[in-house]
């Protein structure tokens, strides 16, 4: 199994309630190691850009409106498997289909206030990553 790592957000619905140490110890009971992370404000910009995949969907304004609502962690995991992995441990967008025992189960609202957001293929996590942090932010 490949040695990956994954861009992950801790959203502003999360970091509102004071999630972020609970869902930390959830990602690193599953056995992924957080290499970088930061508290940050994220900008309209800054969220359009990372989003700009959805920028066609009925929800895009909506999606960009709450990212800049208020604080999120933005995080480097790394592990076997990571991307994978942290999906799985994220559970499905829609924390009504997710399953027991996941972020999104446990904590989420909603489809849109969905507490995490992790990447979804290698070159996606490459992209995402680059977009928050430089390398010598990353330690191993
Ligand atoms: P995320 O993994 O961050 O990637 C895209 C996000 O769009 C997704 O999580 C959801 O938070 C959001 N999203 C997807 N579908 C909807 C929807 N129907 N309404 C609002 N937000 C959505």
């Amino acid at each position: 199994m490949p040695m990956e790592r994954t861009f992950s957000i801790i959203k502003p619905d999360a970091t509102a309630r004071n999630l972020t140490g609970a869902i930390n110890a959830m990602i690193e009971q599953a056995g992924l190691r957080i290499v970088a992370q930061k508290r940050v404000r994220i900008t309209k910009d800054q969220a359009e850009a990372f989003y700009a995949v959805h920028k066609e969907r009925p929800f895009f304004r909506e999606l960009v409106d709450f990212m800049v609502s208020g604080p999120v962690v933005v995080q480097v995991l790394q592990g076997d498997n990571a991307i994978l992995r942290y999906r799985d441990i994220m559970g499905a967008t829609d924390p009504a289909k997710a399953a027991a025992g996941t972020i999104r189960k446990s904590h989420a609202k909603s489809i849109g206030e969905n507490s995490v957001h992790g990447s979804d293929a290698p070159e996606t996590a490459v992209k995402e990553i680059a977009q928050f942090f430089s390398e010598n932010e990353i330690v191993g």
